[in-house]
């Protein structure tokens, strides 16, 4: 499929404009979107829905580019006007750092507005290209090179991606949360009461026993460990969670915040299925997220998944892959306004991206 380029402009990108230049030679681009005013009329005009779209910003020293900026807010007005969309996101800076969180930001600001991640869907240039050392390693080739192969990749992948469209699909609920007071479980179990008739659904709670925490084994310690799929420590992670990961086709993670992160036991799931992400990816596999925040901050946590499952560990993010509410006392959950439509509109779109239907646009 040709690809539409979103890529706000920014003084001294030349870099960026080299490594895309080589990226997209092989690829239709049908349009380059450089300024907000032109990404508000391709909106208005519903011109981004059902499209392939690159996100490119360089974001320099500091990491602010203001055109991008404006253009996430463009995005952010406009409830679900990425619609069925797919993206990928190439983030280039001149220094260490803002990269990956401004690739994160872009992540989330479009997944709300209905687009589909690849899995794996960043490509970034730190200022050194440090970040290509491995790469360039595992393919003889120089940092340069291995940054724009992996735009190249990148490029390719968003361009013949399809949504999965799964037979019998099985997903797998993980959480660790209190069934006596947890106002996540109490959302969850409205929301599961309407996608169970439709699919087979396995829930699994972390709570019982204690989830350590990656040892962070030597590369070669850990494929010996993924080959068995297995992982050091064993335990209920490599008796339970792993074959049911393995046979599932989607992901749905129940996240309290807990100090504006995920809790440890998450925390650690997370870090523990490297063993299992080195025998196979989970590029086939999507992601979905209920996130309940006491006060604030459930745009931290909404970011720490698309970063650690979508980014890291190669999950596909459907549109809207999660809903995000904030209750403090137990049970108060329950009083949000229209919280019983959210929860039938958010059953309903995890029901449509697992059955391969067109998602509707949320609110
Ligand atoms: C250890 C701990 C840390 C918390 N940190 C935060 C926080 O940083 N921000 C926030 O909004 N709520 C915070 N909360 C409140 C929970 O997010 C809140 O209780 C919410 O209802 C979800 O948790 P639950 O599903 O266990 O009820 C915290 C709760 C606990 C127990």
């Amino acid at each position: 499929m040709e690809l539409i380029v979103v890529w706000p402009k920014r003084e001294k990108e030349e870099r960026l404009k080299d490594v895309l230049s080589k990226a997209l030679a092989e690829i239709g681009v049908t349009q380059i979107i450089r300024a907000p005013d032109e990404l508000a009329a391709a909106v208005q005009k519903a011109d981004l829905h059902k499209k392939r779209l690159l996100f490119a910003a360089d974001v320099g020293e500091t990491g602010i580019n203001l055109q991008l900026y404006a253009m996430l807010e463009i995005l952010r007005k406009n409830a679900g006007c990425l619609q069925n969309s797919a993206a990928g996101i190439v983030v280039d800076g001149s220094s260490e750092f803002y990269t990956k969180s401004c690739g994160r930001e872009i992540a989330g600001t479009v997944n709300d507005a209905g687009c589909w991640l690849v899995g794996r869907p960043l490509a970034e240039g730190t200022g050194s290209l440090k970040n290509y050392q491995v790469q360039a390693g595992n393919y003889h080739c120089s940092l340069y090179e291995a940054y724009v192969r992996s735009v190249t990749d990148l490029v390719r992948r968003v361009a013949k991606f399809q949504k999965p469209a799964y037979q019998h699909p099985k997903l797998v609920c993980v959480h660790s949360c209190n069934p006596g007071t947890s106002n996540t479980l109490q959302l969850w179990s409205e929301i599961k009461s309407q996608i169970e008739p439709k699919m087979q659904l396995r829930e699994i709670s972390l709570r019982n026993g204690t989830i350590p925490d990656c040892a962070g084994c030597s590369y070669e310690m850990c494929m010996y460990y993924s080959r068995n799929s297995s992982c050091f420590y064993g335990g209920p992670m490599v008796e339970e969670v792993y074959p049911m990961l393995e046979e599932s086709d989607g992901l749905v993670l129940l996240c309290p915040n807990y100090n504006d992160a995920l809790g440890a036991n998450l925390t650690a799931f997370i870090n523990r299925l490297t063993s299992l992400f080195r025998k196979k990816p989970f590029d086939d596999k999507c992601l979905f997220a209920l996130i309940v925040s006491g006060y604030s901050g459930g745009d931290i946590l909404q970011k720490q998944l698309i970063g650690g499952l979508n980014m890291n560990k190669s999950f596909i993010l459907p549109g809207n892959f999660s809903l995000a509410e904030t209750a403090n006392h137990p049970g108060s959950i329950m009083d949000i306004p229209d919280i019983h439509q959210k929860a039938a509109q958010f059953a309903g779109n995890i029901l449509s991206c697992m059955l391969g239907q067109e998602a509707e646009a949320q609110p």
